[in-house]
């Protein structure tokens, strides 16, 4: 097993991505503590699915962008798992109220709202996970291909993951070489995201993919994996991009 005896926290986890990253990264050994936030009860089916299949997990509440809540979750952490040698920073914020808008009805409140889970969030995160790390830890950070080659839609969320991907390659050098840092830039992966952009915009996401659909969840998991693990061992400082071949080279 390629997580065999370490403890990961991925931020974010209730649901989507983050539910696939925690359930393959116990599948792999990890102890895995799923963050949620909404009090929603998706946590739980995450967890249960992770002990059902025989692996190690624990659910613990918090909304990355609040201070308070965020050092309650590492007491927690530090408390139940003594330690952490990988978190993923997978908590994002991303809904319909953010898309087709043109920059007079973009709102400096949508940018505090956004930047306080992407970009806030990643932060303290991270800063509350370096003191639990050792040796050899990782770090892997969630963006969108859009911070990396603009569109149309989406202004205030891109712009929170180029934050993201700023903060991986300034803390890349900040931490090493006790700690890799990573991120993972996202084409369109089919969660609840795909569901409301409507029929018609999802169809014009999804036409413009050349390898002709969407990424799957478990997809965006294995690169997690990979970047969390061993195998990537010498690598740090570095935005993989997953996106069927969208984004322009
Ligand atoms: N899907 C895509 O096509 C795509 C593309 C590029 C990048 N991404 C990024 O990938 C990540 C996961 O996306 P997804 O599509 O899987 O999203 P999703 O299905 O909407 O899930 C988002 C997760 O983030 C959690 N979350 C939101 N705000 C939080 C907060 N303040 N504190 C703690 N947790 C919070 C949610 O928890 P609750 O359910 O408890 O609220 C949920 O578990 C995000 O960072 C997203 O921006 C996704």
């Amino acid at each position: 097993m390629r997580l065999e005896g370490k403890r990961a926290l991925v931020t974010g986890s209730s649901q989507g991505i983050g539910a696939e990253i925690a359930k393959l990264f116990a599948k792999e050994g990890a102890t895995v503590v799923v963050n949620h936030r909404s009090g929603k009860t998706h946590h739980e089916t995450v967890v249960r699915a992770i002990k059902k299949a025989g692996g190690k997990a624990l659910a613990v509440h918090a909304d990355v962008s609040d201070p308070s809540s965020v050092t309650a979750m590492f007491a927690e952490i530090k408390d139940k798992v003594g330690g952490l040698d990988i978190l993923v920073n997978t908590a994002g914020l991303a809904d319909r109220s953010l898309w087709n808008l043109s920059i007079e009805k973009t709102s400096l409140d949508m940018w505090k709202r956004v930047f306080a889970v992407d970009a806030f969030g990643t932060f303290l995160c991270t800063q509350g996970a370096v003191k639990l790390m050792k040796w050899g830890s990782s770090i892997v950070n969630v963006a969108s291909i859009p911070a990396l080659v603009g569109d149309k839609e989406g202004l205030v969320y891109a712009s929170a993951k180029g934050a993201v991907i700023s903060m991986t390659r300034m803390l890349s050098k900040m931490l090493a070489p006790k700690t890799r840092v990573n991120c993972m830039a996202f084409g369109s992966i089919a969660t609840t995201w795909v569901d409301w952009l409507g029929k018609d915009q999802a169809e014009a996401y999804r036409s413009a993919i050349p390898l002709g659909r969407f990424g799957k969840p478990a997809e965006a998991a294995s690169l997690a994996l990979f970047l969390a693990s061993e195998e990537s061992s010498f690598i740090t400082g570095q935005v993989i991009v997953l996106d069927g071949g969208e984004a322009p080279r």
